[in-house]
This record gives structure tokens, C-alpha cells and sequence, in this order.
């Protein structure tokens, strides 16, 4: 019998050469109809009741496990997490009118949103009486209509001190995206691939480390990233440049391994999508197939003279491991390369915590136990320890509760004090959410009085949190441009 499929494999991208509908676009299109609808038909016309199970079928797939989808209104600018939507295609330009004539800068659906809860939603934002002239009227409307799976908040003020475009990092990791999604899509059709891009990127992540050191693991925690193998990539390369600067590693070395990382899996390319999707056990035929992308890999990216050769022979090394039991096999046995045996760390690490359509992601604490018990095996030992090193007890993105019995989510790690990291508090003792969430740095001492301290980790679905959501505005506030 062939040994158990690739538990960690990811799914890869789609094989069509135009990029996958974004369930939040699409979920925000779908309301945007309901909008439109609603300000032309009564209520109970059947192509509102229509509109409207379709909105909810849609919120369903953007939640994808997801406790609640959060979208803000910045600038005019839809966001989701640390993603701009609709940058390549129209926006819903009169929806977003209609947010900022209310002065409307986030709005919150929750899972198990009924089809009425959005109708009242749409109503209020449609509303031109005069009757609901703000966020907070809206609210009130909200609640007067039973709708608690749905909450609105005024629009975000940016501290004086903040300059108004804040986004820069975003923009390069919404950059390093794009070239990942057109490198295995050109991988896919057989076309050329830009890993001049991939360089490129990696090179400009690098330079950005150097003035905010925390920037890639600060990245590689937002966790809302889809199932596709470049998103998977991406967040393998940001984990490696994390460590390779733990590590020490220079400019040079770390511009090689994050692009190495990203390059990693494009001989998944050439396995059928049907065989990387499949949620069950692989036959022998497809586990065949499976374990062909390390050197199907390697053989592709041998054909870009450019490259450092350390890229393709991470890729053909990566799932071979440190105790040689993985693959492909090898007649003879030699060390594998230092940025092979942190590319398959990183990606056993990023594979764990997402989401997946047969299990919920693992947290970032029950991950690193989880490549603890790897050690020796699949994963290098002394690396395994350095990584969970780096990221302390409690790794960036943790959901905590704090002896203050507020929760938490843990953004930075802190070396010198492992168990008081920097988190952002985002309820009150008694656990309702605050209006606007507070850094906390749990090793300040303040005013000589002993600061809060984490109690426990807590997953995510049961704290009820998006710590993506989180993390990708602490990221926002914390990873400003450089001053030149
Ligand atoms: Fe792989």
C-alpha cells in the first residue's frame, strides 16, 4: 500500500488561466445587488427573497470556517483583512457612497446571518428618509430589527500622528501575492514564469525587514489566506525570512531562501488538481503523481539560467527529510541544504495552521507542538527549537486570555521574556468587544505595578475572534514606511 497521502500538501491554484472569483468580492457584490433591489421592489418581491439567499449562500463560502467576515470602509477603499478588494475589477461605487454618506467604516457579518438580518442591513444602508443619518442610527436600526449577526461601526479616525497612507507593506505583500498566483499559473500553462518577479519581490521583502525587522513574521500570521498553493507559498517565504534572520543569515542568503521558498511546490504544477484537492486517501497511482512535484520542480526551474542553484535544489529537497523518509528517494544519501530543511519546516508549519476543507487550522501554539513531535523524523531537531524559539510560547496571531480576563491576541513575540509578549486587547473583562481595539506590551511594568499576564491560549473559534483580522491592522499601525 502507498503510505498515507500528503496530509500537508496544499491545494494549488486553478487551472484556468483567469485568477478564482474572491468569495469576499463576490459576497459584497451579492449584497450590493440586494442594495440596489431593495430601493426598487417592496421587500417581499420574490427577487429580493432571491437576492438575498444568494448574498447568504456567499457569505457562507467567504466565511469558510471563519467566526465573522469583517469589511472596512477606508478611504473609499473596500478592506478585508490587510487586502484591498476590488482592485482589479469594478467596485461597487454607490454601496460605498451609501457607507460613507453614513459615515460607515466597518461592517461586520457573523456566521448564521439569516436572510432577514440581511435584508435589514441593505434597507438601512438604503435608507434615503433623512431618519438614518449615521453609523450609530444604523446601529440603532440593527438592533431595533433583531439583527445581532450584523454590526456597523463609524469610520476609522487615524491618529494625528499617522500619515494617511499607510499601506505600503500591504501593497508589497499584496505584490508578492500577484507574482506568486501568475508564477504558478504560467507554470500551469506551461508558459514562462516570472521568477525574475519572485527575486524581485523577495529582494524588496528583504530590504523592508531591515527597518522593521518584525515585518515577515508579522505577515506570514494574518491567516485568512485561501487554500492555493501560491498564497501557501508566500507565507512558507515570509516564515523562512523570519528565521533566517533569527538565524543571522545576510541580505544575500535571505534574498536566496525566500525565493527558493516561494518557488518551492511549482512542480505541483504538473499534478492534476483533482489528486491535490482530494480530501481522502490518495491511490497508489495518484500518490505516484503526488510525489513527482519535488523534481518535476526542480527540472522546471532548472531552465532559468538566473536562478541561485540553491532554488531548484531546495525544491527537488523539500519533502525529503532529515531522516531520508519522505521523497523522492535517493540512491545516495548526502546532507541536505540548510534552506531545503527551513523550506520544509516553514511549509510543514504554514500547512497546519490553515484552514482545510477537512479539518479547521490548528492555532499557532498547537503547531509548533505539532512540529515538536516532528523533530528527528521529518524535521530537523536543533531547527525545530530555534524556530519555536522564535516564536516564543506565545506565537504571533495566539488568541489569549489575560489575568485581566480581557482576550488578547499576541502580535510580537518578546525574546528576553517569552511569556509577555505584545498583544492587542480587543474585549473588555467581561468580554464584550471593544470599540477600538489597544496594544498592550505585557512586559512594561508601567507604573511599577505588576501588568497583566496570559492565563491561557484559547482557539480562535472558541474565543470567537479573527485574529487575521487582527493582526493584519496591528501590522497596518506597527510597519509604517521608512523615513528617507
Ligand atoms: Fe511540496
Amino acid at each position: 500500500m502507498p503510505p498515507e497521502p500528503e496530509g500537508l500538501a496544499v491545494a494549488d491554484p486553478p487551472v484556468h488561466e483567469a485568477a478564482p472569483p474572491d468569495p469576499v468580492e463576490e459576497t459584497v457584490l451579492a449584497l450590493t445587488r440586494v442594495w440596489s433591489d431593495v430601493r426598487l421592489y417592496p421587500v417581499t418581491h420574490p427577487v429580493i427573497a432571491e437576492r438575498l439567499a444568494e448574498a447568504q449562500t456567499l457569505l457562507e463560502s467567504a466565511l469558510d470556517g471563519r467566526p465573522a467576515l469583517t469589511i472596512k470602509n477606508v478611504d473609499g477603499d473596500l478592506v478585508y483583512g490587510a487586502r484591498r478588494l476590488f482592485r482589479s475589477r469594478p467596485r461597487p461605487a454607490g454601496l460605498i457612497a451609501a457607507l460613507n454618506r453614513l459615515s460607515i467604516g466597518c461592517v461586520t457579518l457573523t456566521r448564521g446571518a439569516t436572510a432577514e438580518e440581511l435584508s435589514s442591513l441593505c434597507r438601512a444602508l438604503a435608507e434615503d428618509s433623512g431618519d438614518l443619518s449615521d453609523s450609530a442610527a444604523v446601529r440603532r436600526y440593527l438592533e431595533e430589527h433583531a439583527a445581532q449577526h450584523v454590526e456597523v461601526d463609524g469610520l476609522m479616525l487615524r491618529p494625528d500622528d499617522e500619515p494617511a497612507e499607510q499601506l505600503p507593506v500591504m501593497q508589497l505583500y499584496d505584490s508578492t501575492m500577484d507574482v506568486a498566483r501568475q508564477v504558478m499559473q504560467s507554470a500551469r500553462l506551461g508558459q514562462r514564469m516570472d521568477v525574475a518577479g519572485a527575486q524581485s519581490v523577495t529582494s524588496k521583502m528583504v530590504a523592508e525587514m531591515t527597518q522593521h525587522p518584525s515585518t515577515a513574521l508579522g505577515l506570514a500570521s494574518l491567516r485568512g489566506h485561501d487554500e492555493y498553493t501560491f498564497a501557501h507559498s508566500v507565507h512558507a517565504a515570509l516564515l523562512c525570512l523570519a528565521f533566517g534572520d533569527f538565524l543571522g543569515m545576510n541580505e544575500e542568503e535571505l534574498t536566496h531562501l525566500g525565493t527558493a521558498a516561494m518557488l518551492h511546490d511549482v512542480g505541483k504544477a504538473a499534478v492534476p488538481i483533482e489528486v491535490l484537492r482530494k480530501p481522502a486517501k490518495l491511490s497508489e497511482v495518484e500518490w505516484d503523481q503526488m510525489t513527482r512535484h519535488p523534481w518535476q520542480g526542480a527540472l522546471m526551474l532548472l531552465e532559468y539560467e538566473n536562478l541561485p542553484p540553491i532554488v531548484p535544489l531546495v525544491a527537488f529537497e523539500h519533502h525529503i527529510g532529515c531522516s531520508y523518509s519522505g521523497y523522492p528517494k535517493v540512491a545516495h544519501r548526502r546532507e541536505l541544504s540548510l534552506p531545503s530543511l527551513i523550506v520544509s519546516l516553514a511549509d510543514v508549519y504554514d500547512a497546519l495552521t490553515t484552514h482545510r476543507p477537512y479539518r479547521p487550522p490548528l492555532s499557532p501554539d498547537q503547531a509548533v507542538a505539532e512540529i515538536m513531535k516532528m523533530a528527528d523524523t521529518q524535521l530537523d531537531p536543533r531547527l525545530v527549537g530555534w524556530f519555536r524559539d522564535m516564536l516564543g510560547v506565545y506565537p504571533p496571531g495566539t488568541c489569549v486570555v489575560l489575568s485581566s480576563g480581557e482576550l488578547a491576541v499576541v502580535c510580537q513575540t518578546n525574546h528576553d521574556q517569552p511569556e509577555r509578549p505584545e498583544v492587542v486587547i480587543v474585549t473588555d473583562a467581561a468580554g464584550a468587544p471593544l470599540q477600538r481595539p489597544s496594544d498592550a506590551d505585557l512586559a512594561a511594568t508601567g507604573d511599577g505595578r505588576p501588568g497583566r499576564t496570559i492565563v491561557r491560549a484559547v482557539p480562535a473559534v472558541e474565543a470567537g475572534l479573527d485574529p487575521f483580522q487582527v493582526m493584519a491592522a496591528w501590522v497596518e499601525r506597527h510597519h509604517l514606511p521608512a523615513k528617507t
